[in-house]
């Protein structure tokens, strides 16, 4: 078992994060409840950030908001003097919401709407990040509507894939991302960017996957696009002043993984960057990077009450929690893992195996399979680790399930950030087709 940030086991053999009792937590905001380790995310964000001062690199670390995005938490962003990354209209409303400075904010989307588009524009949101053909003709036509001049970076395919612990070089790129490198797009959309009067192209951008261990695929990326900048540099005189690497950095949700530290991530990039620019002759690029679920997923926590049992003699033993696929859906997704313990007997001894199942209507619907646990009963408060990217941002209502709310802690306190989804919730959006409807 692996403690992560301010975790620790008090007198009571309770578990505590940020020094706050989450059995006192789960008492007063009720489960399930995502708890947030503030201290954790800001250490994070200082790991990327400050390598970069140290080293003197110009550099923007934009957090990659899609991990978990409300307003506090884009307001703790700020705090800490990172840049955001969004990737549609609710995240970049979120954003303007929480007062985040708009020249700081990155507009990312394979398919952004017209109404999207002019959202940022309007709001003078710094760089958006193009993708495709279609999208530098629409923001060029509404850059012109209003009059409005903007700034971007071409979102590139290098051809490189990580799968988490490998990688894949394909020729030609299979994805809806981005302009590919190898086939020309890249080049056509760098020409047509250049000849607009609207558009400051800044420079490129690319994104190779995610929860990627080590650096190789990031030092892959940066060689090849710097074969086309040296090629691009002799034939249009052009020059990226910045260099976007994309998010993608591991976290440890169970002792099989094993990712580096921050800082080996960026003094690892930042040495190629500047090898590959001297080997060019070539300016050295501003360093931007958009990790996501390195700045919050393992501050993340999610707890549970344990309810029903079932036992399959011979075969397994399943207990259940009052939540499930619909405040993490990532298990049944893409089969993710994760690491539990009873937060009210954090120091008990485990006497069995079972499965955690959620309580959605779906046998997909675990959370963990095979944990050892000590003999839990009802309403023992299971804390699930690890929970804090991709598990509220893309929590749901399947089974119209309220979704929990989410709660900051740090130094002793907590402050309840996001409030707890109630049945009138659920029906906010419901119209009756007759008269017949209770208030
Ligand atoms: N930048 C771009 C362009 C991205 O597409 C992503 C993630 C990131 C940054 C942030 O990546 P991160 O540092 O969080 O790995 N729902 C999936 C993850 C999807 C990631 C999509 N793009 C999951 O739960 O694992």
């Amino acid at each position: 078992m692996f403690f992560h940030g301010t975790m620790k086991v008090n007198e009571k053999g309770h578990l505590e994060v940020g020094g706050m009792d989450t059995v006192d937590l789960a008492g007063q905001f009720g489960t399930p409840l995502y708890v947030y380790d503030v201290a954790l995310i800001r250490d994070r964000a200082r790991g990327f950030k400050q390598t970069f001062d140290k080293l003197g690199i110009e550099a923007q670390v934009a957090y990659a908001s899609k991990a978990f995005s409300t307003v506090a938490m884009v307001q703790l962003v700020d705090e800490e003097g990172l840049s955001l990354d969004v990737v549609s209209g609710g995240e970049l409303y979120t954003a303007l919401a929480a007062d985040f400075p708009p020249e700081r904010i990155h507009f990312h989307g394979n398919n952004k709407s017209r109404e999207e588009l002019a959202m940022a524009l309007k709001n003078g949101v710094g760089c958006i990040v193009v993708d495709n053909f279609y999208e530098l003709e629409l923001l060029e036509e509404i850059c012109e509507s209003l009059a409005a001049k903007t700034k971007i970076l071409l979102r590139v395919t290098p051809g490189i894939e990580a799968h988490t612990h490998d990688y894949i070089l394909t020729g030609q790129e299979d994805s809806k991302f981005g302009f590919d490198l190898q086939n020309g797009q890249a080049e056509t959309a760098l020409q047509k960017a250049l000849n607009s009067s609207w558009i400051e192209t800044l420079g490129l951008h690319c994104h190779i996957g995610s929860q990627i261990f080590d650096t190789t695929g990031f030092i892959l990326a940066a060689k090849k696009i710097f074969e086309k900048m040296a090629e691009w540099k002799e034939k249009h005189a052009y020059e990226p002043k910045v260099l976007n690497l994309g998010g993608g950095f591991g976290i440890r949700y169970t002792e099989d993984d094993d990712p580096i530290q921050a800082s080996q991530y960026v003094e690892e990039i930042i040495g190629e960057v500047k090898k590959q620019a001297e080997h060019y002759s070539m300016n050295m690029p501003e360093i931007w990077i958009e990790p996501g679920r390195s700045l919050v997923g393992d501050a993340g926590t999610t707890l549970y009450q344990t309810g029903s049992r079932k036992e399959v003699p011979n075969v397994r033993n399943y207990l259940a929690v009052d939540g499930g696929m619909s405040d993490n859906i990532r298990p049944a997704l893409y089969q993710a893992k994760y690491e539990a313990v009873l937060a009210n007997r954090a120091l008990d001894k485990p006497e069995e195996t079972v499965s955690i199942a959620g309580k959605c209507c779906e046998s997909g619907d675990m959370l963990i399979w095979d944990l050892p646990l000590p003999k839990a009963g009802e309403k023992d408060i299971l804390a699930v680790f690890c929970t804090g990217a991709y598990g509220y941002s893309m929590a749901n209502n399947y089974n119209r399930i309220p979704r929990p709310p989410v709660v900051f802690v740090e130094n002793g306190e907590s402050k309840l950030v996001v409030k707890r989804e109630t049945y009138e919730d659920l029906l906010r959006l419901d119209l009756p087709i007759n008269e017949k409807i209770k208030n």
